[in-house]
């Protein structure tokens, strides 16, 4: 990817539209990099409650020293703005995070194209919608971008960025500049795709993990194992193709010509999991086993104290 330097002005401010769990988000990580941040929502008490959210979240970051400057410097970034107007006025970039239907991405994204400055780049947080299927009428399409983040983007630094094919590729080049200076990790697809690439790896590793439930080779529980104490261990310092380059003492041809035919022959008996309710509802009641409904809340905090443990010991061993 050609890319320009990011100039004082790609570090205007940021507008980020919709203040749910993935626009907070956000606004941490535009404002964590020195960018002015608009948060907005549609409803009023979402927006007053951001603020101490965003406020608990930074105070963590910071215990685990993955900011650069102090919560409160991080904090006075960001501006809670009720009026969308307001809010998009001299903005760089809009990152839009309403929820995920094409009727309210058309909605929201006719007005964001109607009120932002025409040099603004249009962003969508869409987990699975092509942007071509939410902006094709607009006079400024050609600005428009889906740039996916991960849950929670602050310590998840890919970004998938998704052209539609009207999207002017020097929007594609900016907006890859503007993520990479704010510290996400982005990549870009050559087309459209629904789901992308994130959505579309875990579907597959999803399908197997159900399918192997369901003919009961191992619980839910052992088969959560194979990938929190086996995979994963590796996946979170390389892909899956690093992975095999390493795994035979040639690389990956070599891997393919020792293990390629039964990695064929393993995928080639396989259907597609249903996802049917009663198959989803057994693992379900296994997870409940371990984990109440109500504590779904605590144990994300968990997650993400974990990943923030990884996030500075990987800031500490950079991959190259
Ligand atoms: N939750 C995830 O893990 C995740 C991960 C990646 C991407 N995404 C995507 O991010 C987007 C938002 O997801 P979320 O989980 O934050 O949802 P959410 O329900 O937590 O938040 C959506 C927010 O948008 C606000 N909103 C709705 N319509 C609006 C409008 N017209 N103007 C202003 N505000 C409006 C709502 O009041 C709500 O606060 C979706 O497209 C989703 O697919 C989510």
């Amino acid at each position: 990817m050609r890319s320009t330097t990011v100039s004082a002005t790609e570090r205007g401010p940021v507008a980020i539209v919709g203040a749910g769990l993935i626009g907070r988000a956000w606004a941490i990580v535009f404002a964590r990099a020195g960018h002015p941040v608009r948060l907005h929502d549609m409803d009023l008490q979402t927006l007053h409650n951001s603020h101490a959210y965003i406020e608990a979240r930074l105070d963590e970051l910071a215990a685990f020293d993955l900011l650069n400057d102090a919560p409160l410097t991080v904090l006075e970034r960001i501006t809670c703005v009720p009026d969308l107007a307001d809010a998009l006025r001299d903005v760089v970039l809009v990152q839009e995070n309403v929820r995920e239907t094409v009727e309210a991405k058309i909605d929201i994204f006719t007005r964001m194209d109607a009120l932002a400055p025409k040099s603004a780049i249009l962003a969508s947080s869409t987990s699975w919608l092509p942007a071509s299927q939410f902006t094709e009428g607009l006079p400024g399409r050609g600005r428009c971008i889906v740039a996916h983040p991960t849950n929670p983007p602050y310590l998840i630094p890919l970004v998938e960025l998704c052209p539609a094919p009207w999207t002017d590729p020097e929007v594609t080049v900016r907006a890859h500049d503007i993520y990479s200076a704010a510290g996400q990790s982005p990549v870009v697809l050559s087309r459209e795709i629904h789901g992308f690439l994130l959505n579309r790896v875990q579907a597959a590793v999803l399908n197997e993990c159900f399918k192997l439930h369901e003919d009961g080779l191992a619980s839910a529980e052992d088969i959560d194992r194979v990938l929190k104490d086996g995979l994963a261990l590796r996946w979170s310092f390389m892909g899956p193709f690093e992975t095999i380059d390493l795994n035979a003492p040639a690389g990956v041809s070599d891997y393919a010509k020792r293990y390629g035919q039964q990695n064929r022959e393993t995928i080639g008996s396989e259907t597609a999991f249903d996802w049917s309710e009663p198959a989803v509802a057994r693992v379900h009641a296994e997870r409940r086993q371990h984990l109440e409904l109500e504590a779904i809340a605590a144990r994300s905090a968990w997650r993400d104290r974990r990943l923030m443990a990884l996030a500075a010991h990987k800031r500490q061993a950079p991959n190259a």
